[in-house]
């Protein structure tokens, strides 16, 4: 019984034009992350943080899934359920691709949140600060993301996921950043096989017992053509 597991971070998506974060350019090299992605800077300056998630929001919405969000899906449909897309990403990338069932464990741009109630629903393009809650109605509308400081989501499905992992693969991801950094440990104890598809060395890159460098554009496709190409013969 074979079961892949599959992490992607914003590497996945900078050929679509979104910014990664700790690249040369990239969004921390903009943006305090202490004045834009943690609860304290919400509470303090809601509307600077709301413009700097509108801003992704509108950014996302103009980008177009590329050559290794296609591949993924391409890897799910073939391997119907029995492949694990787990994200770091805010984007919608992967779903607009084809992949179903991606596990956002950082949220995603498309939702909205109420920090009173914890109501979900659909984000507007642009949020507002001080929308109200459909629900209940407070002034208190935030994006679904996850903020450093908070608790990523549907960590113990993805624990169970990575406990009966035959293959896990981290795609576009610098490994800087906990839990997700942790996970190729957590497939190894699992004694799956695991590769790394990145850019360029990652902070975890020595744990991976295979590494594929390039652009993921040209490293995932090749990558999901060697796993259906093994899976026929
Ligand atoms: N193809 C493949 N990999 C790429 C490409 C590309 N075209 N471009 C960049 N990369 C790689 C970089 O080399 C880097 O290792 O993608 C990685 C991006 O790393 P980060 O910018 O740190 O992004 P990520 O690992 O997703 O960050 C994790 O940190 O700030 C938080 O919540 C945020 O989800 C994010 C988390």
């Amino acid at each position: 019984m074979e079961k892949i597991v599959i992490l992607t971070g914003a590497g996945i998506s900078a050929e679509s034009g979104l910014d990664t974060f700790r690249d040369e350019d990239g969004l921390w090299s903009r943006h305090r992350i202490e004045d834009v992605a943690t609860p304290e800077a919400f509470a303090r300056d809601p509307g600077l943080v709301q413009a700097f998630y509108n801003m992704r929001r509108r950014e996302a919405a103009k980008a177009r899934p590329n050559a290794a969000h296609e591949a993924l899906a391409r890897l799910m449909q073939a391997y119907q359920g029995d492949v694990v897309l787990v994200t770091q990403n805010v984007d919608d990338l992967h779903e607009r691709a084809g992949s179903q069932g991606v596990i956002h464990m950082h949220g995603h741009l498309r939702g909205a949140l109420c920090a009173a109630c914890g109501h979900r629903w659909l984000a507007p393009e642009e949020m507002a600060t001080g929308e109200a809650c459909p629900s209940c109605n407070q002034a208190t509308a935030r994006p679904d993301v996850v903020w450093f400081g908070e608790i990523p989501y549907q960590m113990d499905e993805i624990y169970d996921h990575l406990s009966e992992a035959t293959l896990f693969a981290a795609i576009g991801t610098s490994g800087q950043v906990y839990p997700a950094a942790g996970f190729v440990i957590e497939a190894k104890a699992a004694r799956a096989y695991t590769v790394e598809l990145n850019l360029e060395t990652s902070d975890v890159t020595s744990a991976f017992a295979e590494i594929r460098t390039g652009p993921a554009t040209q490293i995932v496709p090749a990558w999901v053509d060697d796993l259906l190409s093994d899976r026929t013969s």
